[in-house]
């Protein structure tokens, strides 16, 4: 098993350029089944996440190829319509290939798919959203539908990202069109829709809550970058916030992270925004400072999988903070973890409560998941000592070499067999 080793205490210095975003690539690799040729994606990070999408890609006969941080996908040989059970429990958005295999095939036949354990994540909506563009879904022993799919009306209850990228996705190979309300704005939809289009589909509205989809356009082949990852930033920027220094992060878009700079420099830190760079500077000497509530909400709120690693920040701190987790009823696995490190952090349902203490200590401490894995390197490097991190695996899933990425920013991190 292998495990981190983070020195903490002393402050981070440099600079570093943000890899591809996780939840952008993974809708648009399920996305490369509906092109009738080759696509190169551009800035494609190294993650266990992207290998499980590849592996349902291959699985279904696409060919795939990597160079480096360019990735290509060949649907052109794709013949299959079902996912195994394996493939679905290894990440939870394989549940994207639902609309992807609809759209190209007509039949999709699937499991209930996996992910990190944020409490129950049904997946009602996605269903919901693929009857409403014509399909039949049968969930005996799996999840069966079938169906060419046709322009409709697709209503969310909640701004479901998921379910928003497969009714994009089942609406694309449909015909007639289609309008989705009330959808998630995230900005990873909004790079789904500029993939899309870049093959020729005709998608708009995304970043706003009403989509319209022209469906029953052929797709080509083509290349596009991934957008930077703006919670892989978000997890810097908190690392820096504790452990103090400056650091400063490229090739992600700093509007996209709006919420989470505004409670940094609320704690005390001075946040630099350009269109190239984003940069914090904590001056270790003043303790940062408890903020307002910090209330986790869609896009463009306080985004969920940010706040394990802002509350490992602010857990060494002045004063108290509360936060409130609106999203999903288990976000707070990354706490007891925390605990062991010497935080004083209370919780009760979705809301937790932090009595910033001076400083953190190192301790042994394992990832919950994969934004909490990302929390606790962030308090380690504002710790005293070293910390022991295991459960690497979660970590993984999101974070391309996480221990190099914390070092280039002058971080004393080493992954090693235990
Ligand atoms: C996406 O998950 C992200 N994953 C998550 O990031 C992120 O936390 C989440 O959006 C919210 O921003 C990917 O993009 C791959 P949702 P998703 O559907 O699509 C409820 C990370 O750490 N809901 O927007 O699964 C659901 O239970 C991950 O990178 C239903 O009730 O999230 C939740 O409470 C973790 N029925 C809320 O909606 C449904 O059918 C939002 O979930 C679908 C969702």
């Amino acid at each position: 098993m292998s495990v981190m080793y983070i020195r903490g205490g002393a402050p981070l210095e440099g600079e570093l350029t943000i890899h591809g975003a996780k939840n952008s690539v993974l809708p648009l690799l399920a996305a490369c089944l509906l092109a009738g040729g080759p696509v190169t994606l551009h800035n494609c990070p190294d993650l266990t996440d992207v290998e499980a999408a590849l592996a349902i890609l291959r699985h279904l006969g696409c060919g795939t190829k990597r160079e480096g941080r360019d990735l290509t996908v060949d649907p052109t040989g794709a013949s299959g319509c079902s996912v195994s059970e394996e493939q679905m429990r290894a990440m939870r958005s394989s549940i994207i290939f639902l609309g992807a295999l609809l759209a190209r095939a007509g039949e999709a036949h699937l499991t209930y798919p996996g992910g990190c354990e944020l409490g129950p994540r049904p997946i009602d909506l996605h269903l919901a959203a693929i009857r409403a563009l014509g399909c039949e879904v049968s969930e005996d022993c799996g999840i069966h539908c079938h169906g060419r799919p046709r322009g409709g009306e697709v209503q969310l209850s909640i701004p479901s990202v998921g379910a928003t990228e497969n009714a994009m996705l089942c609406a694309v190979g449909g015909t007639g069109v289609t309008t989705i309300a009330n959808a998630a704005r995230e900005p990873e939809i909004y790079d789904l829709q500029c993939f899309l289009n870049a093959l020729g589909a005709n998608v708009r509205g995304a970043g706003g809550s009403t989509i319209t989809v022209e469906g029953g356009r052929a797709l080509h082949g083509g290349e596009f970058t991934v957008m930077g990852d703006r919670i892989v930033a978000a997890t810097m920027l908190s690392a820096a916030a504790a452990a103090g220094g400056r650091v400063r992060l490229r090739g992600v878009d700093w509007r996209h992270l709006s919420p989470v700079l505004s409670v940094l420099h609320q704690a005390g830190c001075r946040v630099t925004s350009r269109l190239e760079y984003v940069e914090l500077l904590r001056d270790r000497e003043k303790p940062l400072r408890a903020v307002p509530t910090v209330r986790t909400a869609p896009y463009p709120g306080f985004p969920t999988d940010a706040q394990a690693p802002v509350m490992a920040a602010l857990a060494a701190s002045e004063g108290c903070t509360l936060f409130v987790e609106t999203m999903f009823d288990s976000r707070y696995r990354h706490v007891a973890e925390l605990k062991r490190m010497g935080a004083d952090i209370t919780t009760e349902g979705r809301v937790a409560l932090i009595r910033g203490v001076e400083r953190l200590h190192g301790a042994k401490v394992e990832a919950p998941d994969l934004r909490g894995g990302g929390a606790l390197a962030a308090a380690a490097l504002g710790a005293e000592g070293v910390t022991v991190l295991s459960g690497l695996r979660h970590i993984d899933r999101g974070y391309e070499n996480l221990e190099t990425m914390l070092c280039s920013l002058g971080g004393d991190a080493v992954r090693r067999e235990n």
